[in-house]
């Protein structure tokens, strides 16, 4: 069956993938609870790794669940309503028991007040804005769920302007970065996951105020390694109908490396982009730089 894109509805000028403004006001009262953990990220940025590393600390280290259900079935995306689901995920996150992992691509000024008043745990990560570029337009060849990019230039410059689903990189990853000193919020950087997991476990674990012993965490580094979640077909997101997903354009779990990027730029469109990116991160405390 034919899957069209999702529906591009505007909220305080963010294209959100929401079919109805009836549907946004039924997200934006959402009612979490406190023990909900929530992952937070602007799209392809390591979002479903995450998950999977929360999920198996959740269940010190048992990688029984990761074995048998989905990524996509285990954790409700809370503002998007899957085409090959019965439901949208926001009613599905209703019937699962506590605690739950819910994921999320908003900014984080259209998160739904209750998770703020709930004082729920956010992990946010964030990912180098050209690798994160990159990954969006392979994601955008593959699934149905969004346009097609056109060419790559011409992706660029919306991603550049912010006028592809979830705005704009800069935006996002600074209005969180500003939310962090507000609310319980862990702020992670893709890259770091990469080149220390062990490091940034240990954070979240501090974060979740739990504690696990080492062989536990070697696991959990194996199990969410890009080597082994690419293999299994709960991680990998095959899963997901491929007339959703088409894995034989573009993997979900494509490359997982840091630096990609590289081999998509020209010299000429990297100055662009620096130029652009300065001007759009100045004053900005994070500590990123563009040439991972
Ligand atoms: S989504 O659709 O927004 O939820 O996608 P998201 O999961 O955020 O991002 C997908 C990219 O994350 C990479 N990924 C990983 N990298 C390293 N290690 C692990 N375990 C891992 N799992 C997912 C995935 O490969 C996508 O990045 P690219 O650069 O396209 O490979």
């Amino acid at each position: 069956k034919k899957i069209t894109p999702l529906n591009v509805l505007h909220v305080h000028g963010v294209p959100l993938l929401i079919p109805s403004k009836e549907m946004w006001d039924k997200i934006y009262n959402f009612q979490a609870r406190p023990d909900d953990l929530i992952v937070a990220t602007y799209p392809k940025s390591g979002t479903t790794w995450m998950q999977e590393i929360l999920d198996m600390i959740q269940n010190d280290g048992d990688e029984e669940k990761y074995r048998q259900v989905a990524t996509f079935d285990r954790h409700p995306v809370i503002e998007v309503a899957f085409p090959h689901k019965e439901k949208p995920d926001l009613e599905i996150a209703l019937e699962i028991p506590s605690p739950r992992i819910l994921k999320t691509h908003l900014p984080s000024h259209l998160i739904p007040p209750s998770i703020w008043k709930q004082n729920c745990k956010i992990i946010y990560v964030a990912r180098n804005a050209k690798d994160c570029l990159v990954s969006y337009y392979h994601f955008h060849r593959m699934t149905s769920l969004l346009a097609d990019p056109q060419s790559w230039e011409d992706f660029c410059e919306k991603f550049m302007s912010g006028k592809v689903a979830y705005g704009s990189w800069y935006d996002h990853v600074k209005g969180w970065w500003d939310a962090k000193d507000k609310h319980q919020i862990l702020y992670l950087f893709y890259e770091d996951i990469k080149k220390n997991p062990k490091c940034e476990i240990y954070k979240v674990l501090d974060f979740l105020e739990k504690t696990l012993s080492e062989d536990i965490i070697n696991k959990i580094i194996h199990h969410t390694s890009f080597e082994v979640m690419s293999k299994n077909p709960m991680t990998n997101q095959t899963a997901v109908p491929s007339n959703i997903f088409d894995h034989t354009i573009s993997k979900f779990l494509r490359k997982g490396m840091p630096g990609d990027w590289k081999n998509y730029f020209t010299v000429a469109m990297n100055e662009k982009f620096d130029e652009h990116y300065e001007k759009k991160m100045a004053g900005a405390t994070l500590p990123f730089c563009t040439e991972i």
